[in-house]
């Protein structure tokens, strides 16, 4: 009975111990926002990835194995899959089979090992399937030359690619297969168009099917196509950030990145530059708190983009009251995107929850060390005083 009652509690402290290590998450001083928004439609299935981004020479992605996630504001992680749930984390992706609007808010992974540990922030939006306008992903494509809209962020969903079957609609009306000015081909998420004319702006939706444990559930993305004449096909075009303003907390890191569209013309014609207060950052921040990270080139989609980092080592306050500014210019033109940080507040409360139950696992951990120590000072194994 007596050697029973030390089993429990020596399993008790031993899971409290775990949670012990869980308060430790305090010292994930490395607090990153993702600078991406999720926004999805209720109803649908929705993956989110813990990103790993690289900051000077770490590397997160080796962490992966030990991601846990939580919502802002709650206290409790978020489980494994069983039977019924709606919401699970599995390594580095948290699935909501289906998300609904409630689901809403800020979602935080952390990820750690023995002697380190990173949180990021994530941010959720969802909205009603009637405001899937507002939420559409925004295409570029230019006039009297062929072009092709892909339909994003659906490789979560289908493992193996060669079956991907999707339905395109424009401005809510079918394309039919006939229609010559469309390709839709099996297997890819793209649509073509042989000749793109002004006409074509506007909306176009892109449904999928998804099968999951016998239940069929619907994947639809929108996307809003700007057409642009070709003589302006050298002008660069900031797509990134789209919004007007990102929300950080204080002390957190924070990369931004200016997404630049610079379409037929070559990367090196281009410059991109992150002001502040109209100033070069360097010249604004001496301290090398806020600094412009590296350029990369990128082709996407056969297309030429540049991307320029903001990175924030830590978030302050007088940020909070700065105007950044992304400028794009070549010799052909050049475009202005003015964007704001403003304060959010995260997760303080979930670690303030967490000391009662750390508190009392010290006290189990240390019943559960004097009852181990006297059974084995008992049989003997304890090392003699001196
Ligand atoms: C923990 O992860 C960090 C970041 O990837 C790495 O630098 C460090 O060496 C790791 N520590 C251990 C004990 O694996
Ligand atoms: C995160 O949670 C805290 C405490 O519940 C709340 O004050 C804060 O507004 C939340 N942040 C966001 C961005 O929802
Ligand atoms: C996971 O976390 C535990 C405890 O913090 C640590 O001992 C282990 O090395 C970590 N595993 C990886 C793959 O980082
Ligand atoms: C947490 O931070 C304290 C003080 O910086 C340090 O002594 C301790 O080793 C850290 N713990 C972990 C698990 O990193
Ligand atoms: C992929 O799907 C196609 C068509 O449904 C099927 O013929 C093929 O065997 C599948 N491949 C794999 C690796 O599952
Ligand atoms: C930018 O200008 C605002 C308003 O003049 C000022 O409050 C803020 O401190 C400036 N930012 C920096 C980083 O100097």
């Amino acid at each position: 009975m007596h050697g029973l009652f030390v089993l429990v509690m020596c399993t008790v402290g031993a899971s409290a111990f775990r949670l012990q290590q869980v308060k430790n998450t305090e010292n994930c001083s490395d607090h990153t926002v993702f600078f991406k928004h999720y926004y999805e439609l209720h109803g649908e299935p929705v993956v989110l990835k813990c990103p790993s981004p690289r900051y000077k020479h770490l590397d997160l992605s080796a962490l992966t194995p030990n991601t846990t996630w939580h919502k802002n504001g709650s206290s409790t992680m978020i489980s494994g899959r069983d039977e019924d749930s709606r919401i699970w984390a599995k390594g580095n992706a948290l699935w909501f089979l289906p998300v609904r609007l409630e689901d809403s808010g800020v979602y935080i992974c952390t990820k750690r090992n023995s002697s380190y540990c990173a949180t990021v922030s994530i941010h959720l939006t969802v909205v009603e399937k009637t405001a899937a306008r507002e939420i559409a992903y925004p295409q570029i494509l230019f006039t009297f030359t062929s072009g092709k809209i892909v339909c994003p962020d659906l490789w979560d969903f289908t493992p193996n690619r060669t079956s991907l079957e999707l339905k395109w609609y424009k401005d809510a009306l079918p394309l039919e297969d006939d229609n010559e000015r469309f390709i839709i081909l099996k297997g890819s998420a793209s649509l073509i168009m042989t000749s793109v004319l002004p006409t074509d702006a506007g909306y176009y939706t892109c449904k999928m099917s998804f099968l999951f444990e016998g239940v069929v559930y619907e994947i639809t993305r929108t996307i809003q196509l700007e057409t642009v004449e070709q003589e302006k096909r050298i002008t660069p075009i900031i797509v990134y950030p789209a919004q007007k303003t990102t929300s950080a907390a204080l002390g957190s890191k924070m990369t931004l990145p200016c997404k630049v569209f610079v379409g037929l013309s070559s990367h090196f014609q281009t410059d991109v530059e992150w002001l502040a207060n109209d100033t070069s950052i360097d010249v604004v921040y001496k301290q090398s708190r806020v600094t412009e990270g590296e350029r990369r080139e990128i082709v996407e989609n056969g297309e030429n983009f540049i991307e320029v980092p903001l990175i924030f080592d830590s978030v302050e306050e007088v940020d909070f009251y700065t105007d950044f500014t992304c400028v794009a210019q070549n010799t052909y033109g050049y475009q202005v995107l003015p964007t704001r940080v403003k304060q959010e507040a995260v997760g303080l409360s979930w670690y303030i929850a967490m000391i009662p139950v750390a508190l009392a696992s010290v006290i189990l951990g240390g019943i559960c060390m004097h009852k181990c120590w006297k059974r084995r000072a008992d049989k003997g194994y304890a090392i003699p005083k001196a």
